[in-house]
């Protein structure tokens, strides 16, 4: 018997194809394991079925009888819990809240009843006893816990839903072995009383200890579901990679002079050290764009951000077109025309409320020491940037927040554009924008390389940085584990490097 079916689930945004063809067949008691690169679709197809994404298509059926998950709540109300990848927990209130969240105990039907609550609460911390941290406690806020003790709120929240369905989205990546081991031991007990659960990781050590099945995912597909027991990890990434391994014939040629290797190098670093990154030494030429692959949170942004000067680093040593950068924050770096865009615009984004003008002149005062200039000479000045980027936007004067997301993150790249950088850091600059911005981004920064910009580009899309970057340095906990260079290019090199050691 099945207890929950997906058939032939889609879902698009704009564009984007997130879920192409999603099947899907998880047994009572069984752990089953949903693999797939960046970008793949997993997380789409979870919240498919947790009820926070409807489906374009498809029917989800529970116990074989077809169900509407119209939301959240309905879902909750079929016996369907999860673990969200990117956490639902809310910062401001306690862990023992947290976890009750989805379902506060109330006296009377009204009052939250602070002692049901803690005892509820008491029972799923007590399961990570001695594995979460002393300092972790019933009544600690969120927002001051450490990354892996908010991954186990967000795994109790879930667990405490004691949903017959479980759903974890990469509940894992933050945690150390000891908490894996605990979560795993917690899983097994689930599957023995009967429970489903579907299981993401990346990594193939975990995924073979604890799956039953494993379903490949590929561009949105669900393409082949098999035992654990009968594979192994070359097998299942081969799927991952699908037939044909589009090689590097279909990535960019970087210009002759970085591909020999003649070209000048612009940024050298080495030895760079810091927290989350180890003994990081690369160099970057002039005209090239050097990519930052592996698994997500490995330390591309980390090293990124280090570089700017906007995270300290304890060791190693940069120097920018051949002259010592000695990284003082962000102010030093910049005047030495280091650039930096991320595609977390909540954290360094548009300053919203504020129109569009000043949004896109911060760096130019900067670098120019500007106090007070002309409106006139700035929009002059801002107009090229912009429309190299084909920015739409009705006029300077506009709230910046009148744009679309695309657009926003185009006035955050123009900022840089205006006095030319001769670095350039993306920090998974993409995130989260449409296909028709990637592509004039994309176009743009092999423009400035070939102005002689170096450039670095870190993605969370493999197939982005497969198609973009002229060479590829592997991320693993902290430290480049593998260069792919020229026809090593391949999506089959991309993720064994990046799954293999994981
Ligand atoms: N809210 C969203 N808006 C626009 N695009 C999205 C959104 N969520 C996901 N996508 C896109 O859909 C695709 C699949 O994403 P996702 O399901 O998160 O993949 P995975 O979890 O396998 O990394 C990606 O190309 C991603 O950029
Ligand atoms: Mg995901």
């Amino acid at each position: 018997m099945t207890k929950l079916t997906l058939r032939g689930v889609s879902k698009a945004y704009g564009a984007t194809q997130a879920v192409r063809r999603g099947d899907l067949e998880i047994a009572p008691g069984e752990v089953h394991v949903l693999i797939g690169s960046n970008g793949s679709g997993k997380s789409t197809l979870c919240k498919i079925v947790a009820g926070s994404v409807r489906p374009d298509a498809g029917a989800v059926l529970l116990d074989g009888e077809p169900v509407a998950v119209s939301g959240p709540q309905a879902a909750r109300a079929l016996g369907i819990g999860i673990f969200y990848q990117e956490l639902s927990l809310a910062g401001q209130r306690t862990v023992a809240e947290n976890i009750c969240l989805t379902d506060l105990p109330r006296k009377a039907g009204l009052f939250v009843d602070r002692r049901a609550l803690a005892e509820r609460a008491q029972r799923y911390i007590a399961l990570f006893e001695d594995v979460a941290g002393d300092d972790f406690a019933a009544d600690a806020v969120v927002d001051r816990l450490r990354a892996d003790q908010r991954q186990l709120v967000e795994i109790m929240k879930a667990l405490a839903t004691e949903a017959p369905v479980l759903i974890f989205d990469e509940p894992t990546s933050a945690l150390d072995r000891a908490q894996v081991e605990r979560f795993f031991a917690i899983l097994r007990g689930l599957k023995q009383e009967g429970r489903s659960m579907i299981f993401i990781s990346h990594r193939m050590d975990e995924i073979f200890a604890i799956g039953d099945r494993v379903t490949v995912i590929r561009d949105g597909e669900t393409v082949a579901t098999m035992a654990l027991a009968d594979t192994e990890p070359a097998a299942v990434i081969r799927l991952m990679v699908g037939e044909k391994d589009e090689l590097a014939a279909a990535a960019p040629q970087p210009a002759a002079a970085v591909a020999s290797g003649r070209a000048e190098p612009l940024l050298e670093v080495e030895g760079f050290t810091g927290a989350g990154f180890h003994d990081v030494s690369f160099a970057v030429a002039r005209g090239e764009i050097l990519g930052f692959g592996g698994l997500h949170g490995q330390g591309q942004s980390a090293v990124l951000r280090a570089l700017f000067g906007a995270l300290p680093h304890s060791a190693g040593s940069v120097r920018l077109a051949g002259r010592p950068l000695a990284s003082r924050g962000p102010r030093e770096t910049i005047r030495r025309g280091c650039a930096y865009v991320s595609g977390d615009r909540g954290r360094d984004g548009v300053i919203t409320g504020r129109p569009i003008l000043e949004n896109v002149m911060p760096i130019h005062y900067l670098r120019n020491r500007l106090v007070l200039a002309r409106p006139g000479a700035l929009r002059d000045k801002a107009r090229p940037a912009l429309e190299a980027l084909r920015t739409k936007f009705a006029g300077f004067g506009y709230p910046v927040s009148s744009l679309s997301g695309g657009n926003q993150q185009k006035i955050v790249i123009a900022r840089w554009l205006i006095d030319r950088p001769s670095v350039l850091l993306l920090d998974d600059p993409t995130k989260g924008i449409d296909l028709s911005t990637k592509a004039d981004l994309f176009a743009l920064i092999r423009e400035l390389a070939g102005e002689g910009l170096g450039i670095v580009l870190y993605s969370s899309e493999d197939a982005e940085l497969l198609a973009n970057a002229d060479r590829i340095l592997v991320f693993n906990g902290g430290r480049i584990s593998r260069e792919l260079v020229g026809d090593e290019r391949t999506r089959y090199n991309l993720y064994h490097a990046a799954y293999e050691a994981a």
